[in-house]
């Protein structure tokens, strides 16, 4: 975007967000009126397109060169991160966990029309269809490719795919999920042990090495 192109706004337009005075108000301590806020610019899209690395400030480099963690990448191979059988006909694709949060991330893959058991979750789910379709019983609606899904702490649900082909769903979960059985019997809690040990024992077993990347 070029300079000229940013947009400004009014000097008398009212922020959505700000709880200041009027600009007449007169100022509690000096008696003088404030001078006008400076116009603000709204960008419409990132202000830069250079194909380059470039430098920014940022006055707290050194701490977090000193403290900062780095951010993590996997990629697409079974070397990098294997589909561990969750079940016989599902399998995780572990890409995160976090064990100062509880949280952890995964591809869940149910390969064919199936279940997964009824279970309520302690924490919130964030959840993308990449493949397939999938559902929950107790909601009236269809999840198929592209669609989101945000589920909450409490909420309690049995996913199902009615798709020949099954269904990949993405998934970032924060806290345990406890599941149940057919008649509503407490089984096991999973939570990021648990799917630490599920993707370490499988590596164990099949001499695939252990990914630090997993690990945030
Ligand atoms: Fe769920």
């Amino acid at each position: 975007m070029s300079a000229s192109a940013k947009s400004t706004r009014p000097v008398s337009a009212k922020s959505p967000v700000s709880a200041k005075p009027p600009m007449s108000a007169k100022s509690p301590v000096s008696g003088k009126s404030p001078a006008p806020a400076p116009a603000k610019s709204t960008i419409s899209a990132p202000p830069s397109t250079a194909y380059k690395i470039v430098d920014v400030p940022e006055v707290h480099r050194d701490t977090i060169q000193r403290y900062g963690v780095p951010g993590t990448f996997v990629g697409p191979s079974e070397q990098e991160s294997p589909w561990v059988p969750f079940g016989d006909k599902a399998a995780l694709r572990h890409l995160a966990f976090d064990v100062r949060r509880n949280t952890f991330s995964n591809i869940l893959w149910i390969k064919s029309a199936g279940v997964i058991g009824t279970h309520k979750h302690r924490g919130t789910v964030v959840m993308i269809c990449l493949e397939g379709s999938a559902r929950y019983l107790e909601y009236d609606w269809v999840a198929g490719p592209g669609d989101f899904i945000y589920e909450t702490p409490g909420l309690i649900h049995t996913l199902v795919s009615d798709h020949p082909q099954g269904v990949k769903l993405f998934g970032w979960l924060e806290g345990p999920t406890e599941f149940y059985d057919d008649k509503g019997n407490f089984v096991e809690t999973l939570d990021v042990w648990w799917y630490i040990n599920h993707y370490e024992t499988y590596c164990r077993a099949h001499g695939i090495p252990i990914n630090k990347q997993l690990y945030l």
